[in-house]
């Protein structure tokens, strides 16, 4: 199973103090060259954290499967064309939303998806659908023309915990149809330490993409050495 990094809310943390510190790009190399295995990055219409140039930057920088999640538009398509990543997600965006609230809306889909499935894949992009751990969006992701799904686990992730072996056993249930209907698996959204091991347990699943806790948690686990360096720092400068 792949782990791919979602960057994103570097970006966030670079963008509260409007300058280029921390870079998604140098976290992209970081997770690269600390075992990750592929960088995802959405560039979301209103450019609230990722922006063209990152993505662009990471192309061109920092060798890794990229993963570009994006809204089925004219712009994105017409931009991941030139980009060519290894691999698109197509996520549902609505503007006022904090995150990716639900799968795409595949059973019965907006006019312009499938015309983005096609040019993605004519470009050499795998396409992937967000979607509902349902057995007929799977079904619906199939005959849009993608190549993969990636299941949402958000309810799974971040439902009530007394919730969570119905979830995972939808989730089983998505995962198996993905590959009864020949389609690769992915999963992600809310995966953490304690989320993440019965899904990382499904065969079918190829691929996890995690973002805001794994960024999350890097601040903590990073706070001691970080403490540690400043206090070296303050008793060397007063000698
Ligand atoms: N997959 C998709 C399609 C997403 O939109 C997101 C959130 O950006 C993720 C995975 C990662 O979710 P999280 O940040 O909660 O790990």
């Amino acid at each position: 199973m792949r782990l791919s990094v979602n960057v994103d809310h570097v970006a966030t943390l670079r963008n509260a103090r409007g300058g280029t510190f921390p870079s998604p790009v140098e976290a992209a190399r970081l997770c690269m060259a600390s075992g990750a295995d592929g960088i995802t990055m959405h560039l979301r219409e209103d450019r609230r954290h990722i922006r063209d140039a990152d993505v662009l930057a990471v192309r061109a920088e920092v060798p890794c499967r990229l993963n570009f999640e994006m809204a089925a538009t004219e712009e994105m398509v017409a931009f991941a064309e030139k980009l060519r990543p290894e691999a698109c997600c197509i996520v549902p965006e609505k503007r006022q939303e904090l995150t990716t609230e639900g799968g795409l809306e595949v059973l019965n889909p907006a006019p312009f998806l499938a015309e983005a499935i096609a040019r993605l894949t004519a470009a050499g992009v795998e396409v992937s659908l967000f979607v509902e751990p349902e057995p007929e969006a799977i079904r619906a992701a199939k005959r849009l023309g993608a190549q993969a799904v990636e299941l949402h686990t958000g309810s799974y992730a971040e439902g009530a915990p007394e919730r969570r072996a119905d979830q995972l056993a939808r989730i089983t249930a998505a995962a198996q149809a993905a590959k009864a209907e020949g389609l690769l698996c992915h999963a992600g959204h809310g995966l953490s330490f304690e989320t993440l091991p019965p899904v990382a347990a499904l065969p079918e699943i190829a691929e996890v993409s995690i973002g805001h806790f794994l960024i999350s948690a890097s601040v903590f686990e990073g706070l001691p050495a970080v403490i540690a360096r400043f206090k070296g720092i303050i008793a060397a400068a007063r000698g």
